[in-house]
Formats: C-alpha cells, sequence, structure tokens
C-alpha cells in the first residue's frame, strides 16, 4: 500500500492507473477506523479492481465549538487496518496540502441540508461537500462508496455528483453495528462505560419506531413521537431531533408512504450521535 500525503503523488499514481484500465473505488474518511469504515472498503472490492482510502479530519465540515481538536486521529492503526484489508493507496494529506489557502468556492445544497442535522451543525455539509468534491477531483475514482449511517450526508454527496456531472458512481453501504445494536462510530471513543452502557438506546429507539411502521402508523409526528418517547427513557440520553422524513428529499413527511427514513440525532453525555433506520413496506 503506498501511503501518501501529497496531491501530486496521487495524481501520479492515478496516471499509471488509468494506462492499466483498471476500476478505482475510493473510500473518504476521518480515520480512526472501524468495523463500519472496513465494510466499505470490502464493498470497494466488489466493485472495483483497486481500492484506495482518503484519512483527512476535514476542519471545514467541524463548527467552531465541535471537536475537531479532540477528534480520535491514530494513522499507524489505520494504515495497519487499511493494509490488512488489502488498500493500495492510502491518502492522509495535511490541512495545508488540501486547503493551501481558505477556498473561495461553497457548495450549499440548501434544500438536502435544511432538515436533519444541517440546522444543529451550521456549515457542516458545505464542509463535507467542498472536501469531498476535492478528494473526487484529486483521485478520480469510478465508484466512491460511502456509509448509510449519515444518511443525509449520502443523500447530499449523490446529488452534488449529480449536479457537477462528477463521472463517479456513489454507492451507499449498509450501517455496520455493535453486538448490541450501537451503530459503529470513530465518536463511540469518547463514551465512558456508563454513557456505552446507555447508548443503545438510540438504536432501541429506532427499532421501537420501525415496529409501530410495521404495525400500520404512518404518521409523521407520531413516528416521531415514539422515537422521542424511547430516547426519554434514558436519563443521559439528550434527544437533538427525532425524524421521519422522506429517504431521498429529506423532507418531512406528514403521512409516510411505502417508505421512511427515521432520523435520530441524541447527545449522550457530550457525546453526539446519529443514526437511522429506513423503514419499508413489506
Ligand atoms: P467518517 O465519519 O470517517 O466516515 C467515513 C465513511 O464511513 C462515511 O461514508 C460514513 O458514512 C461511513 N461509516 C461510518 N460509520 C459507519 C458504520 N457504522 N457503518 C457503515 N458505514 C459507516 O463521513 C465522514 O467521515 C466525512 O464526512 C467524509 C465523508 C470523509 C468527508 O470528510
Amino acid at each position: 500500500m503506498l501511503v501518501t500525503t501529497t496531491i501530486a503523488a496521487v495524481r501520479a499514481r492515478r496516471e499509471e492507473l488509468a494506462r492499466t484500465g483498471r476500476r478505482l473505488a475510493l473510500v473518504p474518511t476521518m480515520g480512526a477506523l472501524h468495523e463500519g469504515h472496513l465494510a466499505l472498503v470490502r464493498r470497494g472490492w466488489e466493485l472495483a479492481d483497486e481500492v484506495w482510502a482518503s484519512v483527512f479530519v476535514n476542519p471545514a465540515q467541524f463548527g467552531p465549538a465541535e471537536d475537531f481538536a479532540s477528534y480520535p486521529r491514530d494513522l499507524d492503526a489505520d494504515r495497519a487496518l487499511l493494509e490488512r484489508e488489502g488498500a493500495t493507496l492510502l491518502f492522509a494529506p495535511s490541512t495545508k496540502e488540501i486547503y493551501p489557502r481558505p477556498p473561495a468556492t461553497t457548495l450549499d445544497l440548501a434544500d438536502l441540508t435544511a432538515g436533519l442535522c444541517g440546522p444543529h451543525r451550521p456549515g457542516h455539509f458545505r464542509g463535507v461537500a467542498l472536501v469531498v468534491a476535492k478528494l473526487l477531483n484529486i483521485t478520480r475514482p469510478h465508484v466512491a462508496v460511502f456509509g448509510a449511517k449519515d444518511w443525509q450526508q449520502a443523500v447530499v454527496i449523490r446529488r452534488l455528483v449529480e449536479d457537477l456531472d462528477m463521472p463517479v458512481s456513489v454507492d451507499v453501504c449498509p450501517t455496520v453495528r455493535e453486538q448490541d445494536g450501537l451503530a459503529r462510530s470513530s465518536r463511540n471513543a469518547y463514551l465512558s462505560p456508563e454513557e456505552r452502557r446507555c447508548a443503545p438506546v438510540i438504536v432501541r429507539a429506532l427499532e421501537a419506531g420501525a415496529r409501530a411502521f410495521a404495525r400500520g402508523e404512518r404518521g409523521g409526528h407520531a413516528l416521531e413521537a415514539i422515537l422521542a418517547g424511547e430516547v426519554g427513557t434514558e436519563r443521559s440520553a439528550r434527544l437533538q431531533y427525532a425524524a421521519a422524513v422522506d429517504p431521498e428529499t429529506l423532507q418531512p413527511v406528514d403521512v409516510a408512504g411505502r417508505r421512511v427514513l427515521l432520523a435520530l440525532a441524541v447527545h449522550v453525555g457530550s457525546t453526539r450521535l446519529i443514526d437511522n433506520f429506513l423503514v419499508e413496506e413489506r
């Protein structure tokens, strides 16, 4: 595996690859890799002949009061895990390499970021869209692989690629979970043992919502109330939002159709966790 910090080295390797005609998959990450990320790498191998990963903690997608400084970083561990999954290139640039000067371009996917995490993380999706556009332009993969855990992010990226006619297909993989259902996340590392014990209330709430849908509940507000009610049973969990939205437009549903996305953001202690279920009629 080639490990590089420079755009120039990535571009040179990409030129070589182009001459072989091999298909390339890219897995963009912020590192502190876990099974969720590794599932994306494995998916990459199903879709392409070569899989590259990037590890870059993107300052542009963190708010001033957010955890950019404390975000877990362990490049040696990430490198070993990627090596084990057979990735052939790891791009781990510095902030300076990606942002040699403050970018003048903004990518604002207004309608898709008006709800869910958008209002709670002003500027976050602008930062994500910008860095993903840059990473795709630097690496020029045939396919880029993302996780359904960050559903809104995946919808934003799909639309970005469509709107800008970027020559890449976007693949979205199912959420990888711990034994007790908690979605894998780099931020789970922040949880104290006591908080870790409480955190599965998030997935229990989504399960309660899914059961209600299966029983025939279609009211958006009713589904949201079920999610919120379940989160409310855990004292150290503080609900940020509970939402029932259209999975494609991300607009709140008044009455759910055959498919609805149930989504939650919850603070457990001071750690903000998100999760979602796509529920469908059988
Ligand atoms: P990060 O949080 O490191 O996640 C990288 C990718 O892994 C994302 O596509 C995310 O959805 C996926 N992922 C995380 N946890 C997962 C899980 N439990 N199961 C399946 N997939 C999971 O998301 C980002 O980084 C950044 O915003 C990025 C897209 C890299 C832009 O900076």
